[in-house]
């Protein structure tokens, strides 16, 4: 078969500069130093919680200031690992697009894209799929908590945690701001990094998690468990766009201790040392601050007030996204503007990937 030399010119060229490249640094050189890059990802799955806005989309806000890039990603993909209803699905998506603008995500500054618009990521998941053992992904304990009872459950479901590797990676991210629930599958990153680096040459960084002060918000009806979209019981998790007596109801009714005095302690008082949590986290006090300032106060009390702290905080972001929702052509407009810039760094990525792996 007869090719064109713009074929093969298009198809060599990533190949000689990545050869270039190899041959003036060792293949294993563990010194390449990767500019920063911060990356993220959320499922559109309905309305984040307070515990994704405190464990994670907080962290994404103040990121946008001290980093040159920062990539955030509607990550649809990993959203259908369980059953969507398209139609709520597409709404899904433009309502996360316009809460986490309202939350302060500047698509200016930094990128905002739905992950299918991307097509590398499954592509780079496969390549990176191939070079992952069936016993690190059964060890994760996302996978032994998300496949618990279940008769049969999907490959997606399985696989999940490789197509998170590869939208860090093929980005070269370097920072990871997510709760703590997903540092396992930032090491995971880390691992499948170091097996392809030690394969075609030291490519990919190794990403490192950002926590923050509130890497763990825990479930209101059950404060052993981390607050979560999948539990059943709403009044177990307090949604952003939930109005102040819906927050203030769920806040009086969390379960704490029938200790009356504020005090900190994770172990024995879980559900009062997460009241006490989002206090911090909003007003970056310290719980012996917290503690200090409420020595008189009871904890039926006390609950009133943490209540109204996550009213001041959640009600701007509601109003500004009721705002937003009004404009949908504006919302798909931010996400075509951010699928494009985030293409312009995939797109030289995965063809060197592609290089790397002998694919061209
Ligand atoms: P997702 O959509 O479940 O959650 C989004 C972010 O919210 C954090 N989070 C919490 N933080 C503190 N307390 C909680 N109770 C709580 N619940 C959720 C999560 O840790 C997460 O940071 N797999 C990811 C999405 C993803 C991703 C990525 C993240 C896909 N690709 C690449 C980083 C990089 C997930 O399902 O997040």
């Amino acid at each position: 078969m007869a090719l064109s030399i713009g074929f093969i010119l298009k198809n060599l060229r990533p190949a000689g500069r990545l050869a270039r490249r190899c041959l003036c640094s060792s293949v294993r050189d563990e010194n390449v130093t990767f500019p920063e890059r911060v990356f993220s990802g959320i499922q559109p799955t309905g309305i984040p919680h307070i515990g994704n806005y405190f464990g994670a989309i907080k962290n994404w806000i103040k990121l946008q200031d001290t980093n040159d890039s920062v990539i955030y990603s509607i990550v649809d993909l990993h959203s259908v690992t369980v059953p969507q209803d398209p139609t709520t699905l597409r709404e899904n998506i433009l309502s996360m697009t316009a809460c986490l603008l309202a939350c302060g995500i500047d698509p200016d500054r930094g990128i905002l894209f739905q992950q299918s618009q991307v097509p590398y990521h499954t592509e780079l998941a496969w390549i990176l799929g191939c070079n992952c053992t069936l016993s690190r992904l059964d060890h994760l304990p996302t996978w032994k908590e998300k496949s618990a009872g279940m008769k049969d459950a999907m490959l997606g479901l399985y696989t999940y945690p490789v197509l998170q590797a590869a939208d860090i990676l093929l980005y070269k991210g370097t920072r990871v701001p997510v709760g703590e629930d997903q540092t396992c599958h930032i090491e995971l990153a880390r691992a499948l990094a170091k097996i392809f680096n030690n394969r075609f040459g030291h490519y990919f960084p190794l990403p490192e998690v950002l926590l923050t002060e509130a890497p763990r918000i825990k479930s209101l009806r059950h404060p052993d468990k981390k607050m979560s979209k999948s539990e059943a019981n709403p009044k177990s998790r307090i949604d952003l766009t939930d109005s102040p007596d819906e927050i203030r109801q769920k806040v009086k009714k969390a379960v704490i201790d029938s200790e009356p005095k504020i005090t900190y302690d994770i172990d024995n008082r879980p559900g009062l040392a997460n009241l006490i949590g989002l206090e911090c986290a909003i007003t970056d006090k310290s719980p012996s601050q917290v503690c200090e300032e409420n020595c008189n106060v009871m904890s039926g009390q006390y609950k009133l007030k943490v209540a109204d702290l996550i009213v001041e905080e959640l009600t701007p972001i509601r109003l500004q996204m009721e705002r937003l929702l009004s404009d949908r052509q504006h919302l798909s407009s931010i996400l075509e503007k951010g699928r494009d810039k985030a293409m312009e760094i995939a797109e030289p990525n995965i063809a060197e990937v592609k290089s790397l792996v002998g694919f061209l």
